[in-house]
C-alpha cells in the first residue's frame, strides 16, 4: 500500500499516452455511478435472491383493513395504464389542489393514461372531517377507510390504498405509491414502463438500513415488529412503482397488525416474502429535490420535497419545454446538485 504512490506514479507516467483512455474511463465510471445507472445493474442482481412466483389474478384478496368510507370507484371504469396512489394528510388542501393542477391533473392523466386518486384517513377534527367530504364530493379522487390519520399509520394507508387498487382498479397495469410533496413527470414515466413486463416493484433503492431502536425518534421501530439487524432492501416511500401482479403477490404477505410504522420498509419486507426483488430506477429521486430546473424536470420520474408554488412552477416548465435544448448527462447534474429532502417541509 505504502509503496503505491511512487510505484503507481512511475505506472502512469510510463503510459502517458493512455492518459485521455484513463479519463475518459475514470469519468465514465464516476457519471454512472453518481447517476445512479451502476445502482440500477447492481440491484439486477438482486432478483438471482429471490424466487419469484407468478401471480393468477384475480384472486380474493383477504387483507385485515378498515371499511372504505370513500370510494371512487367509478373513475376505473376504463382503467388507466398507471394508478398513482398519493398518500396525503386531511390538512394539505393545498397541496392536493397543486397536483390536480399540475401532474394529477385531466391533461396529464390523458396524455399519459394515468388516474391520480389521494390516500387519506379519517381527521380527529369534525370541522376537518366535513371539510374532507366536501372535497371529496367536488373532486371524486380520494379513497378514504376508516381509521385515525396519524404519522404512526402510515403503513395501514399504504396497505389501504393498495388494497383498494387491486379489488376497484382490475385494469391498471402499475401502480405508483407516492407523497403529495413529489413531482412526477408522468409522461415519460409511463413511457417508460410500457417497455417493461413481469412483476415489477422499482424505485429509489435503499440497501442495508438498520431499524432505528430509539423509543424516542420518529422511525422508532421496536424488536417485535422486526427484530432482523438490517432491513431487506426497499425501495424509498417518495415513489415506488408496483405492477398490478407485484402488487397483489405483496398484499397476499400481509398479516394482521401491528405493521412496521414505516410503510416503504414493510413493502420491501413483504417483497421479499413474495420473492420479488426491488429494482433500483436512476431517474426517481427518492428522498432528493433536484435543481429547479426544466432540464430536471424533463430528465427525472420524480422530485421530492415540492412546496405547491414549486409544484406549479414545475408544471409550467414543462409544458414550455417542448423546444428546450438539455445537454446530455444532463442527469449527473441533476444528481450532484440535487437536495436531500428527508421529510415533509418542501424547498421549491
Ligand atoms: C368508523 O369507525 C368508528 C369507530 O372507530 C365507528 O364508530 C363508525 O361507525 C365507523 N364508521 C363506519 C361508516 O364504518
Ligand atoms: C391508527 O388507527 C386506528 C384505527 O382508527 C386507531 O385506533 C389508532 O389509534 C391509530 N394509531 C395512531 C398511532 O394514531
Amino acid at each position: 500500500m505504502l509503496l503505491c504512490p511512487t510505484a503507481c506514479l512511475r505506472l502512469l507516467l510510463l503510459h502517458r499516452r493512455r492518459w485521455p483512455l484513463l479519463f475518459l474511463g475514470v469519468s465514465l465510471i464516476l457519471f454512472f455511478q453518481v447517476s445512479g445507472y451502476l445502482e440500477e445493474l447492481f440491484s439486477g442482481i438482486l432478483s438471482i435472491f429471490y424466487s419469484t412466483q407468478s401471480y393468477v389474478s384475480p384472486r380474493v384478496l383477504n387483507v385485515p383493513i378498515p371499511p372504505f368510507l370513500l370510494s371512487p370507484a367509478s373513475t376505473c371504469s376504463s382503467p388507466p395504464f398507471l394508478l398513482i396512489l398519493v398518500s396525503s394528510a386531511p390538512t394539505h388542501r393545498d397541496r392536493r389542489d397543486a397536483i390536480r393542477q399540475t401532474w394529477g391533473g385531466l391533461a396529464s392523466a390523458t396524455a399519459s393514461s394515468s388516474l391520480t386518486l389521494f390516500v387519506l384517513a379519517v381527521p380527529k377534527s369534525p370541522e376537518e372531517r366535513a371539510a374532507l367530504m366536501h372535497e371529496a364530493v367536488t373532486h371524486r379522487d380520494m379513497i378514504q377507510a376508516n381509521f385515525t390519520d396519524s404519522y404512526r399509520n402510515l403503513t395501514l394507508k399504504t396497505i389501504t390504498g393498495l388494497t383498494w387498487a387491486l379489488e376497484k382498479c382490475r385494469g391498471a397495469r402499475y401502480l405508483l405509491k407516492t407523497d403529495d410533496d413529489v413531482f412526477v413527470n408522468t409522461l415519460i414515466l409511463t413511457r417508460f414502463l410500457r417497455g417493461e413486463s413481469g412483476p415489477q416493484y422499482m424505485g429509489r433503492l435503499h440497501w442495508h438500513v438498520r431499524p432505528d431502536r430509539d423509543p424516542d425518534s420518529r422511525h422508532y421501530v421496536p424488536q417485535k415488529l422486526y427484530d432482523g439487524k438490517y432491513f431487506p432492501p426497499y425501495c424509498s416511500g417518495t415513489g415506488y412503482i408496483l405492477s398490478y401482479g407485484a402488487a397483489g403477490l405483496i398484499l397476499e404477505q400481509v398479516r394482521s397488525g401491528p405493521w412496521p410504522p414505516l410503510e416503504d420498509v414493510y413493502v420491501g419486507i413483504l417483497a421479499q416474502a413474495a420473492g420479488i426483488a426491488p429494482r433500483h430506477i436512476a431517474k426517481i429521486a427518492g428522498s432528493m429535490s433536484v435543481p429547479h430546473s426544466t432540464c430536471c424536470y424533463r430528465t427525472m420520474f420524480t422530485s421530492h420535497g415540492m412546496t405547491p408554488k414549486g409544484m406549479q412552477e414545475a408544471w409550467n416548465m414543462l409544458k414550455e419545454a417542448a423546444e428546450h435544448w438539455c445537454p446530455p448527462l444532463v442527469m449527473f447534474y441533476c444528481k450532484v446538485f440535487g437536495q436531500l429532502v428527508e421529510n415533509g417541509e418542501g424547498v421549491h
